[in-house]
């Protein structure tokens, strides 16, 4: 059973976060899940998605779920569990991730517990996926992002794929979601690996598919 944490912060995306919190309870290999949100995160959950509720209200209202593995930590807690690297947690995803986060941990300055627990998965070598989300980078933004990979993250656009012809925006993003299941090491019943070609051939291959 894996632990995973979650930061939300203040870059247009929330309903990224959503999507994949909804699955990250959901999933049967995850047993819990830490989910920290930036002062500005918040303020974008209310301008996109309406959510403003505060600690398990906020699961609630976030995954539409009661029987919740989320909890909810203060970003001011410095001293949270998985501020340590001696805690066991199996990743993180930073869902979406603003300019000024991925700033603040391409620089190494630590000011608050998403910047912390980020900073300790790279340490202890664990799973650090970074989903930022602005257009356009100009090279300040696309060096932090280039350090970062370096430094061991997995750099995961806030770019989703139209292949598989979502129908939906929850489809368009859950698509992508399952992606990060892939990064994530977690299993999922979702098809999102491209078989190869189908238009044109009637061959081999689905809809379902989609090719990264
Ligand atoms: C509605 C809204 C949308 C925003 N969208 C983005 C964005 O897409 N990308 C980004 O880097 N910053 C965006 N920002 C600015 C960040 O919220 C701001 O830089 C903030 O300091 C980020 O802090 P945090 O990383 O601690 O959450 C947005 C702000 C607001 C209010």
């Amino acid at each position: 059973m894996k632990r995973i944490t979650v930061a939300i912060t203040g870059a247009s995306g929330a309903v990224y976060a959503q999507r994949l919190l909804y699955h990250l309870d959901r999933s049967a290999e995850v047993s819990h899940v830490h989910v920290i949100v930036s002062a500005p995160g918040r303020r974008v959950l209310l301008e996109e998605l309406d959510v403003a509720a505060t600690g398990d209200g906020l699961a609630r209202e976030l995954t539409g779920l009661d029987t919740s593995k989320l909890s909810f930590l203060p970003n001011s807690d410095i001293g949270a569990s998985i501020a340590s690297g001696s805690y066991p947690s199996d990743g993180m995803v930073i869902i979406p991730c603003s300019m000024s986060t991925i700033g603040a941990l391409a620089s190494g300055a630590v000011t608050n517990l998403v910047h912390r627990a980020a900073d300790v998965t790279l340490k202890e070598n664990r799973r650090l996926v970074l989903v930022p989300r602005e257009t356009p980078l100009h090279s300040i933004h696309l060096e932090n992002l280039l350090r970062l990979r370096n430094a061991g993250a997995m750099i995961v656009p806030a770019m989703p794929g139209f292949y598989h012809r979502p129908e939906s925006i929850e489809q368009l993003v859950d698509h992508f979601v399952f992606r990060l299941f892939d990064h994530l090491g977690l299993a999922h019943d979702r098809s999102t690996m491209w078989r190869g070609g189908v238009r044109g051939t009637g061959a081999e291959g689905s809809r379902e598919g989609g090719c990264e």
